[in-house]
């Protein structure tokens, strides 16, 4: 056996390819989809893991690759309005935060259209469909030519932090995906809020990168649901499970003193007590900007389990605007396991 026939072929097919953010990577990434592939692809929240929504064998693989314990309902992303009224039963209030934030961060889950394509396995069997025209170009490049919904999730191993690089996709999927389409690093950071539109009552599933202030000002009220307290009433969204975002060393939430061999998230100018012999520091927001902060969240989590800390300390965040959606994500990375 000469040194490249040693090398199973299978290897080198079973390698995730990386695309460039180019005409070329961008139609490439669709036909891998149209064909029910699985592929990784940027929108400005996080990367999301791709598939034909209205194949259900290529949408089981989702589940698959990410090890997902349960067939919780995915999001469906397409192009623009006009496919998310194919898909969709639109009131007037979903109208409204449709026209006001699509493109964007924004998921809208509305009962299913009569002649709605994304599949069954796609929406746990629900009669509702979860929507979203995503607000970065790439990706509604791919949503065109793809021309079919496209389910994602969160292109993470089930339970693990969202990615917010190519790179982030390749550590927890390489070899389980096609491809991933690397747009560079997303905007906002955060998964998109959730909001549902059923039976005529407008509720907050799940905050995310729209605050429920900007909802609320252009709803002309304010939105129930979501007690963020812990075993409160957030959980109203099938498949949110109280642990989540989790990086593999513990966080502990409100720390206002740096204990032995903690490493500590920090917000703002402020550090607390013990912050100079932490074992390793990151801020999320020097400045105090909570925008910033959700933007670099998740890279944070990530690089302070890289450096092997066995304890993330977070300062205290505040909740208003981006900062509940922040604060999700951190109870549900400290809750038990
Ligand atoms: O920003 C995002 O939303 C990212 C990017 C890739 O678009 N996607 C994402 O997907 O976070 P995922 O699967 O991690 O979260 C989807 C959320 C879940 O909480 C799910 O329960 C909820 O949407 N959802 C989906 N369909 C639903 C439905 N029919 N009824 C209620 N909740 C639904
Ligand atoms: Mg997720």
């Amino acid at each position: 056996m000469n040194d490249l026939g040693s090398i199973p072929d299978d290897t080198a097919r079973n390698r995730t390819r990386r695309l460039l953010d180019d005409a070329a990577g961008v139609s490439e990434a669709a036909r891998l989809i149209r064909k029910g592939s699985l592929v990784g692809f940027p929108t400005e929240t996080v990367y999301g893991l791709g598939a034909d929504a209205t194949d259900a064998t290529a949408v089981a693989g989702i589940f698959a690759a990410k090890a997902r314990p349960s067939f919780n309902p995915l999001i469906a992303h397409v192009a623009d309005l006009e496919a998310a009224r194919r898909e969709g039963v639109f009131d007037a209030a979903a109208l409204r935060l449709a026209e006001a934030f699509w493109p964007g961060p924004l998921t809208l889950v509305l009962p299913v259209s009569p002649n709605g394509r994304v599949c069954d396995v796609a929406r746990a069997g629900l009669p509702s469909v979860a929507l979203r025209v995503p607000g970065n170009g790439t990706a509604r490049d791919l949503l065109r030519q793809v021309d079919r919904p496209v389910a994602a999730p969160s292109a993470n191993r089930s339970g693990r932090v969202s990615p917010t690089t190519a790179d982030h996709v390749l550590a927890d999927l390489d070899g389980r995906i096609a491809a991933v389409l690397d747009g560079g690093e997303t905007a906002v950071g955060v998964e998109s809020t959730v909001v549902s539109c059923l039976g005529g009552r407008v509720r907050l599933l799940r905050p995310g990168g729209i605050t429920r202030e900007a909802l609320a000002e252009r709803l002309g009220f304010d939105l129930p649901g979501s007690d963020p307290s812990p075993g409160g009433t957030a959980l109203v969204a099938p498949g949110l499970l109280a642990s989540h975002y989790a990086p593999r060393a513990r966080v502990r939430l409100g720390a206002v003193a740096v204990e032995t061999d903690e490493t500590i998230l920090l917000f703002g100018s402020r550090s607390p007590p013990g912050t100079d012999k932490a074992r390793g520091r990151f801020n999320l927001s020097p400045a105090g900007d909570l925008t910033e902060a959700a933007s670099r969240l998740f890279s944070a989590l990530r690089h302070l389990d890289a450096i092997g800390a066995d304890v993330i300390a977070v300062v205290p965040i505040p909740e208003t605007g981006l900062g509940e959606a922040i604060n999700d994500r951190l109870r549900r990375a400290a809750a038990p396991r």
